[in-house]
């Protein structure tokens, strides 16, 4: 059993394969968070830490870890929970009630707190994955009172690391064209803050951390690491408290939040999903890959894998007619292409970014006789078909937003901010959440779409509801991605053949929420292939490589080789984005041969183990490498940069094979032992700037 209570310690013990996370009452019926680390022999290998004695200024909680702490008594650290009840108190005490285990297919814990005064119920959920060495956890707030509780804070949860290190944050950073960018910063005593506070996740953070003690590396050393499944302003705060506690705290941003609870109401926060590894970084991240292959992905089509697309936008942008993309289908088709997207432009009164979205009628100009026509070539062609939307949003030159003026979030009186000349909808609303999903069922029913690809184009400004039921405006924050979750999920039911692509101007929206509901992700809008290296790397650090596509395009990449676009394209869910007219025989050649590759190689690369070999950030040449589960097949992507020395190549060592098993390398005469493989390396040649090989390993 994976999760038990013992009794004479009255201590809660979750394992899973590797690891340990316990908690326990103290003396003062405090639910304290005892370990999470390594796993431990023995149920009595765990110390509770106690206090001692200290000074008027101080308080317990700066070196006691409460597991899910409340703000009220003397508690000056990042709180999870801070209520103010209808009597104006803002005190809230969360004493222990009682606990329940279920042991299904996962077994489950939930520790039941609640407010001896006022009747508030907090239930902490974990469920603990053995086999995928992470733990899922979140909290139900329960009003069981007769007065309305309003919630200014209601985080995921907390997570210590345990002892008193100097720690290290890493975080993916980055903006518009440069997202999910590796940063790395010391913790000291204070906090650093990671946040959305755009209404989606962000192009410029992610909702994801790793912790360790400065030294871990890809291979070795302790990491915790943990990220949060939603998809609006979120927040992560590490923080280290004067007594050198380290704490993670997460969840829905508590920035302009508050959530209502009237008596008999409840707010479930979103999953927090966290690990540890004595493996290093590359652990932390496969044991994250693996649990959203295996858990987190649409169950529908998490097995398959994902098709080799094309995609009109960098090729065609708004201009999109019936007869250039049946032309632009037949070339495709001819490549190899298996899933025809046609991206912005083809409805309403489309021409530009000026005017048409929310008018989801397809334009008869562009397309006289509908979208029929366009889909039943790429059919005969052998391709499925997919369609570009952005339901969230409309143009103010639409005839959505002439009649429905309303239904954007706004201030009344106020200016409208508009951003790509457009405004957010209001997802909180039902009429806005029907509207949309009427539009897209409608599409999917009556035409043969397999595909859509769902973008969002600007963050939130002036987020008002103005008819907001009273005390409730500032719920939009959480309304609208409830809103957008339950579209998706009625998607998802009604057309489960459909494969959706989240979008928010390139990686905008990438989180363990959305991928919950999405098949994959549209990892930036920058498709210069060598940039896209430190993008993807840091991709890699939290999401599977299935989920993340990468298009070959001319755009942003004058002087880099059609392979190297390729290559940097291929290790994850290869897309093509190019002006095929614009490609000579030569390069159309090429990227025949470079598609069947990669539909040879896809399976190892969309579901194997992911192993950063060597990092853009600091070699002079990039190397990753896929190994499938029963470790008989691999593939090694190198690729130069711009960074001397690149005429001579050192041994690359290779990682995840089996030690004793003889495997053959192609381009190499001999066959060589895995052991020897990790141990020595490979050397591979590279003959100057932005070379690059693909290098297929197979047991012999
Ligand atoms: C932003 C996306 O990231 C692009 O790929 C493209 O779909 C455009 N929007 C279309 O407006």
């Amino acid at each position: 059993m994976s999760i038990e209570y013992v009794e004479s310690t009255r201590m809660w013990i979750l394992n899973t394969k590797k690891t340990s996370y316990v908690m326990g009452l103290n003396q003062l019926q405090q639910l304290q968070h005892i370990y999470w680390g390594a796993r431990l022999p023995y149920s009595s290998d765990y110390m509770i830490t106690e206090a001692g004695s200290f000074g008027s200024q101080e308080c317990t909680t700066d070196i006691i870890n409460l597991e899910y702490p409340a703000w009220g008594g003397m508690i000056y650290s990042e709180p999870c929970l801070k209520v103010t009840f209808a009597d104006k108190v803002r005190d809230l005490v969360l004493a222990y009630d009682s606990y329940a285990i279920t042991n299904q297919d996962i077994p489950e814990l939930t520790i039941r707190l609640r407010d001896p005064y006022n009747g508030l119920v907090v239930d902490l959920h974990y469920k603990a994955f053995e086999e995928l060495d992470v733990v899922e956890r979140y909290v139900e707030i329960i009003n069981t009172g007769s007065d309305p509780v309003d919630l200014e804070q209601a985080q995921s949860a907390v997570w210590s690391i345990p002892g008193n290190h100097e720690y290290r944050l890493t975080h993916l950073a980055g903006k518009w064209l440069g997202e999910t960018q590796v940063k790395q910063s010391v913790l000291t005593e204070g906090k650093k803050v990671l946040e959305s506070r755009r209404g989606t996740t962000s192009n410029h953070a992610n909702p994801w951390f790793a912790i360790d003690r400065g030294q871990a590396s890809e291979y070795a050393g302790d990491v915790w690491f943990g990220a949060l499944s939603w998809s609006g302003n979120w927040k992560i705060t590490a923080e280290v408290t004067p007594f050198y506690a380290v704490r993670v705290t997460g969840g829905v941003n508590d920035f302009d939040f508050t959530y209502q609870l009237q008596p008999g109401e409840s707010f479930s926060t979103p999953v927090f999903t966290g690990g540890f590894t004595t493996d290093g970084f590359g652990q932390a991240s496969r044991n994250m890959h693996r649990y959203q292959l295996e858990r987190l992905l649409p169950r529908e089509h998490a097995g398959e894998l994902r098709k080799v697309l094309y995609n009109s936008w960098e090729a065609t942008l708004f201009n999109v007619t019936e007869k250039d993309q049946i032309k632009l289908a037949e070339k495709a088709a001819l490549l190899g292409v298996e899933l025809f997207v046609v991206d912005d432009g083809w409805f309403g009164q489309r021409s530009n970014d000026e005017a048409g979205l929310g008018d989801w009628y397809v334009n008869k100009e562009k397309f006289p006789h509908g979208l029929q026509p366009l889909i039943s070539r790429c059919n005969e062609l052998g391709m499925e078909f997919g369609l570009w939307v952005e339901p969230e949003m409309v143009n103010p030159d639409s005839d959505l937003y002439r009649q429905h003026p309303d239904w954007v979030m706004h201030f009344p009186n106020r200016p409208r901010t508009e951003s790509r000349t457009q405004l957010v909808l209001n997802l909180g609303r039902e009429d806005v959440r029907e509207y949309i999903y009427g539009f897209l069922h409608d599409l999917l029913q009556n035409h043969n779409i397999r595909f859509i690809k769902w973008d969002m184009n600007r963050p939130f400004s002036e987020p008002g509801w103005p008819n907001a039921p009273t005390g409730r405006d500032k719920e939009i924050w959480v309304r609208y991605v409830e809103g957008l979750y339950l579209i998706l999920d009625r998607l998802k039911a009604e057309h489960s053949s459909v494969e959706i692509e989240t979008c928010a101007s390139g990686g905008g929206r990438v989180d363990n929420g959305i991928l919950s509901r999405t098949d994959q992700a549209w990892t930036s809008d920058n498709t210069n292939a060598y940039e896209r290296l430190f993008i993807q790397e840091g991709y890699s650090y939290a999401y599977c490589a299935k989920t993340m596509v990468a298009w070959v395009t001319d755009s942003g990449n004058p002087t880099l080789p059609l392979t190297y676009r390729f290559h940097s394209a291929m290790m994850g869910t290869l897309g093509i984005g190019s002006n095929l007219h614009h490609w000579s025989d030569e390069q159309l050649a090429t990227a025949t041969t470079m598609i069947q590759l990669y539909k040879d190689i896809r399976h190892i690369v969309q579901h194997g183990s992911l192993y950063r070999l060597s990092s853009p950030r600091k070699k002079h040449q990039t190397a990753v490498q896929y190994v499938t589960a029963d470790l008989k097949e691999s593939v090694v992507f190198v690729l130069s940069t711009n960074q001397a020395p690149f005429l001579m190549s050192p041994p690359l060592q290779l990682s995840g094979l089996d030690p004793n098993q003889l495997y053959q390398l192609e381009g190499f005469d001999v066959c060589r032992s895995g052991k020897s493989l990790m141990a020595q390396g490979i050397q591979v040649a590279m003959n100057g700037f932005f070379q690059s090989k693909i290098i297929r390993i197979i047991a012999v």
